[in-house]
């Protein structure tokens, strides 16, 4: 694992000052174009994947590009997480702080069900607000989320710390 957890993490971009001055922005987008990377960084997740009954659950944009292959691989459901007025049919939303203001992730009613073991799958965890508003709507339902999964966490923003809700956090590399 430890091999592949290196490549994973030099295929990953950091560009700075991005979106503003001051932050180092990840960019897994180079990650993708690295076909042995990106099939690592599946493969390090479905190795170590427990089986049982579970549905994949992906926060939009960017666990859609890596949750995905993860349900196809394990034979579970997908579901999005989408940010909010996205989804055609009836859906329960949580709200959720970012730097300045608000957003909110919605999911749709019956996607997943009680008693659901669901896996939420992201690219990256900063403050951890969104993947905590993700696991709100999930028990919301009557689920476990058994599991949160990310690429990258950066862990100068304490997002565990900041966050009691996320106690089954895996993630291939820090920064
Ligand atoms: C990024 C990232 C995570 C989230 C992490 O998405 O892909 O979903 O931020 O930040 P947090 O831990 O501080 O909540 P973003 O909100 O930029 O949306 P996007 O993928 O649609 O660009
Ligand atoms: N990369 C990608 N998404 C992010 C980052 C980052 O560094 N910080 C907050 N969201």
């Amino acid at each position: 694992g430890e091999a592949r957890m290196k490549r994973i993490a030099s295929s990953i971009r950091a560009i700075p000052d991005f979106p503003k001055p001051g932050v180092t922005f990840q960019d897994i987008t180079t990650l993708l174009l690295d076909p042995m990377a990106f099939r690592d960084t599946v493969d390090l997740f479905v190795e170590s994947y427990v089986p049982g009954r579970s549905k994949i659950c992906g926060v939009e944009a960017r666990g859609f590009i890596f949750g995905p292959p993860i349900a196809l691989a394990i034979g579970a459901k997908f579901v999005p997480l989408r940010k909010p007025k996205k989804l055609p049919g009836d859906v329960i939303s949580e709200e959720y702080s970012l730097e300045y203001g608000t957003d909110k992730i919605e999911m749709h009613v019956g996607a997943v069900q009680p008693n659901d073991r669901a896996i939420i799958i992201d690219d990256l965890i900063a403050t951890g607000g969104t993947l905590c508003a993700a696991i709100k709507l999930i028990e919301r339902v009557g689920a476990e989320v058994i599991e949160c999964a990310c690429v990258i966490e950066l862990p100068e923003l304490k997002p565990l710390e900041a966050n009691s809700q996320i106690t089954n956090l895996r993630t291939d590399f820090s920064n």
